[in-house]
């Protein structure tokens, strides 16, 4: 059947079915979304933010098909094992293997002892590093935690360790020498740490790599073995010392180099299988494309489509693809092919009686689910403040499992932020992404700090954090047009202790409107206006400190967002205080009786309009004590009284899960981030889930960063520094808040702030 048979038959299974094919099409390649649509085609696009939305859709019926990686495919069976179904594998035309790869152990054919027999013994691994076969950690270590047990620490102290180190302590202890190439921790500086500590393991590499490559004599070089190959390299390296050594590598690679490279060395080499048995690597075992034993064995990429789809999807792509192959021309079956499954070498295997994600992967792949899971580094337990974040927490979870991320993550779901600050206060809970806005109320009240602040698109202003003043054209043409003049008048805050507040405060202070000796912040905003909404100032979660002062005039202000009839007080930190937030905060200002709003200028064109305010109707009143330029939105960084990064992940103070954390969320930036080359599961955890914003981290963040940082990010330099000026005062700890320290460190923040800004 030529292209015009394909063709004609296709749209008649189409017309008969009246049905299109909604495809799973991430927003990266909506590129081609034209040419699968073309005349005739039933495939229809439908973005999706990720291929995790996608299995959500196809399960919800949303989508009919999408297409999914080797380690998602391990990830579905074990997070929706029985939803949808894999109509076809994707495989390589080269490569008619049942398993995307089998990762076995090579050892001398002389071995004895079975894996306790390599104690002492010789390691060599392709690296963490290489992505050719697309190895996860999990597979990556799988051979070494069979051997060395690294998931056992027999008396190891784990407070305060990273699970990285106390794996490769674990690892040295077992093997005598190694080469165990690429990074053993996304944390730079735990990865220097180990590899300096932990020589051994890099002594087979050769010299002069530090660890990041092998550099050893590999002998000759012959056509069709490529000596650059990391499993050539380790398979080299296991000849080179060949008493007590073992490779760790697949078993395509095994047989490239004992059947084309060195055919006469095969038969003293075996692998070493699971059940501690040799088979000696005979040309029969070698003319196999399957191993007789493996650590891993990985089950190909597949198509999956929704459930009650899949056997009328299935036979359309048969259709489509008769061979399993592109079909060629410039046809939309090619292009959905292209678009699809991709890759020239690409084969479509379509299987019988579709199966469900759990029935593909159990007979090749099985490892124990995430809830029986334990491992030498305590869980890490992630706050999350509704059902929506607890869901992309729980993918997040199963995600990082998967792939054998480590120490594991797990999901515990709270109602707002602050219980869970609460909760990781009480250490019922470890961490937690949170706004900027709360950072102040985060250290002071709830005693954390921050192990990352996130990094925001420079790119884009609006995704910082920026506070200004905002007073009344008609005020700026009158009485105010200076800090002084705001006292006796009527203010507007989103939240009490909030990020807008706290920089009004410190902006005060440099202005010498607030003394820098008045350490009470509810007392020192309440005293110098008349009366202000600053939601949540009587709220117990709010408190900066023991004040006795009465602070209802900072209630005073702010209404009820529905009326009661004698009902008019509220302080209320939600929507049912008409001025909470900052689009509140906006709508505060426009009530003639109000003066003056400390507000966050994102959205606030949008905030503005709702609150029928003419943007020439209000001005900024600058950090230095002057009035803005133009009236309307400030963007002039030196107007601003704060631009900060917009949020930061929390922990306990001086707890010693600190580093493990620390290292832990640079892993999932790593794999879940934005700067991941190779995405072995494709889940965002700065993007949309599901379709909603902003859970677990904002959609604004674009990374981690250290919070100690001093380096060109600005904003977390802000940041820090405002909070820094405003301890001066206060003091963290409690019982630092003697007036005689606080001056003296007055003295010496003044002198700072003066350079700083
Ligand atoms: C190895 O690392 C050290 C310190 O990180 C560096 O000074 C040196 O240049 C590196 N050497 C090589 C060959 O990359
Ligand atoms: C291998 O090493 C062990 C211990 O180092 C030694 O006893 C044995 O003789 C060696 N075997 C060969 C073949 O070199
Ligand atoms: C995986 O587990 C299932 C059920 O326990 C079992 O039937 C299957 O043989 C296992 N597969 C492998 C590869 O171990
Ligand atoms: C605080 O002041 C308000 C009115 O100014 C009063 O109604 C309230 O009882 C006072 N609260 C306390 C705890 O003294
Ligand atoms: C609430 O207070 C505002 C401002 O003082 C006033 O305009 C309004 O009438 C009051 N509403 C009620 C229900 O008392
Ligand atoms: C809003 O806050 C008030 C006072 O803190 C509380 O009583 C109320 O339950 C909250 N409402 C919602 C919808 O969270
Ligand atoms: C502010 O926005 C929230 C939703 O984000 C909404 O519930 C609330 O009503 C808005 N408030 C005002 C005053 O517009
Ligand atoms: C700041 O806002 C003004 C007026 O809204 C606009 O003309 C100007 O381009 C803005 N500047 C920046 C740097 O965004
Ligand atoms: C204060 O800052 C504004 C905004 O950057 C600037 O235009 C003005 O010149 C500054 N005024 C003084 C007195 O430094
Ligand atoms: C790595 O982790 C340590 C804590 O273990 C932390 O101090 C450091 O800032 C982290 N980040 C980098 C990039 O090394």
């Amino acid at each position: 059947m030529g292209f015009r048979g394909v063709f004609v038959a296709v749209f008649l299974i189409g017309w008969a079915n009246g049905q299109e094919i909604g495809v799973c099409m991430p927003r990266t390649q909506e590129s081609d979304c034209q040419n699968i649509e073309r005349g005739g085609s039933p495939a229809v696009c439908r973005r999706v933010e990720t291929r995790i939305d996608c299995a959500l859709n196809l399960a919800r019926q949303q989508r009919d098909i999408g297409v999914f990686s080797e380690e998602e495919m391990i990830l579905l069976s074990h997070q929706m094992p029985n939803e949808n179904r894999v109509i076809a594998s994707i495989r390589n035309v080269n490569r008619n293997e049942p398993f995307a790869f089998e990762a076995v152990a090579v050892v001398p054919a002389s071995h004895t002892g079975g894996l306790e027999g390599l104690r002492g013994g010789r390691y060599c691994h392709p690296g963490f590093d290489q992505t050719e076969l697309r190895w996860s950690p999990r597979v990556l270590k799988a051979f070494e935690r069979a051997a060395a047990r690294t998931d056992r620490c027999p008396g190891v102290n784990t407070a305060s360790r990273t699970a990285e180190e106390m794996e490769v302590t674990t690892l040295s202890e077992f093997f005598g020498s190694a080469c165990r190439p690429g990074r053993w921790s996304m944390n730079t500086t735990v990865d220097a740490d180990l590899k300096r500590r932990f020589p051994s393991l890099c002594s087979l590499c050769g010299e002069n790599t530090n660890c990041t490559q092998y550099n050893i004599d590999m002998g000759i070089s012959v056509s069709g073995v490529n000596n650059n190959n990391r499993h050539i390299q380790a398979l080299q390296c296991l000849v080179n010392n060949n008493n007590g050594t073992v490779a760790y590598v697949a078993w395509q690679h095994v047989r490239e180099y004992f059947n084309i490279r060195s055919p006469e060395l095969a038969t003293s080499y075996a692998l070493l299988c699971e059940d501690n048995s040799l088979r000696v690597l005979t040309s029969e075992l070698l003319a196999s494309t399957t191993a007789p034993c493996a650590f891993v064995r990985q089950p190909w990429g597949a198509i999956v489509a929704s459930a009650p789809q899949a056997s009328a999807v299935q036979s359309s792509l048969q259709s489509f693809w008769p061979n399993g192959v592109d079909p060629g021309g410039f046809s939309w079956q090619s292009a959905l092919f292209g678009a699809l499954v991709g890759g020239t070498n690409a084969l479509v295997v379509f299987l019988e009686n579709p199966p469900t994600p759990l029935e593909y992967t159990q007979g090749i792949r099985n490892f124990t689910r995430v809830e029986a899971s334990s491992s030498c580094t305590p869980v890490h337990r992630w706050c999350t403040r509704s059902a929506q974040e607890q869901a992309k927490c729980t993918w997040v979870r199963n995600s990082a499992f998967t792939l054998g991320l480590e120490p594991i993550i797990s999901c515990q779901q709270r109602t707002n932020t602050f219980e869970c600050l609460d909760d990781i206060r009480n250490n019922n809970a470890d961490f937690i992404a949170s706004r900027s806005n709360y950072g102040y109320l985060s250290r002071q009240h709830y005693r954390l700090t921050a192990v990352k602040l996130v990094q925001n698109s420079r790119s884009n202003p609006e995704s910082f954090s920026r506070v200004a003043a905002l007073v009344k054209e008609t005020s700026a043409q009158s009485d105010i047009t200076r800090f002084e003049n705001l006292r006796g008048k009527r203010a507007c805050f989103p939240e009490f202790g909030g990020i807008a507040y706290m920089a009004f405060v410190r902006a005060a202070q440099d202005n010498g409107v607030i003394s820098k000796s008045q350490c009470d912040y509810a007392q020192a905003v309440g005293e110098l206006f008349d009366s202000a909404c600053a939601p949540g100032a009587l709220a117990n979660s709010h408190a900066l400190g023991d004040s006795s002062w009465n602070a209802t005039s900072l209630c005073t202000v702010c209404r009820p967002s529905v009326s009661v009839v004698g009902e008019n007080f509220t302080c209320a930190y939600n929507h049912t205080n008409l001025f909470y937030g900052n689009n509140g905060t906006v709508q505060c200002l426009a009530d003639p009786e109000n003066h003056v709003a400390f507000v966050e200028m994102r959205n606030m064109r949008q905030f503005l309009q709702a609150a029928n305010l003419p943007e020439t109707a209000v001005r900024g009143l600058c950090r230095n004590n002057t009035l803005a330029l133009t009236t309307g939105i400030v963007n002039d960084t030196n107007c601003l009284l704060a631009s900060v990064v917009d949020s930061e992940v929390l922990a306990r103070r001086n707890d010693p899960i600190t580093n493990s954390l620390n290292a832990l969320l640079d892993t999932l930036d790593f794999y879940f981030g934005y700067n991941s080359a190779a995405q072995l599961v494709n889940l965002k955890i700065y993007s949309a889930f599901d379709g909603i914003n902003d859970l677990l981290f904002l959609n604004t963040a674009n990374g981690l960063s250290e919070p100690s940082s001093f380096d060109e990010n600005e904003e977390a330099n802000n940041y820090n520094e405002l909070f820094r000026h405003l301890d001066a005062c206060t003091g963290f700890a409690p019982g630092l808040a003697s007036s005689k320290v606080s001056i003296l460190a007055l003295i010496v923040m003044g002198f700072i702030t003066r350079y700083v800004f």
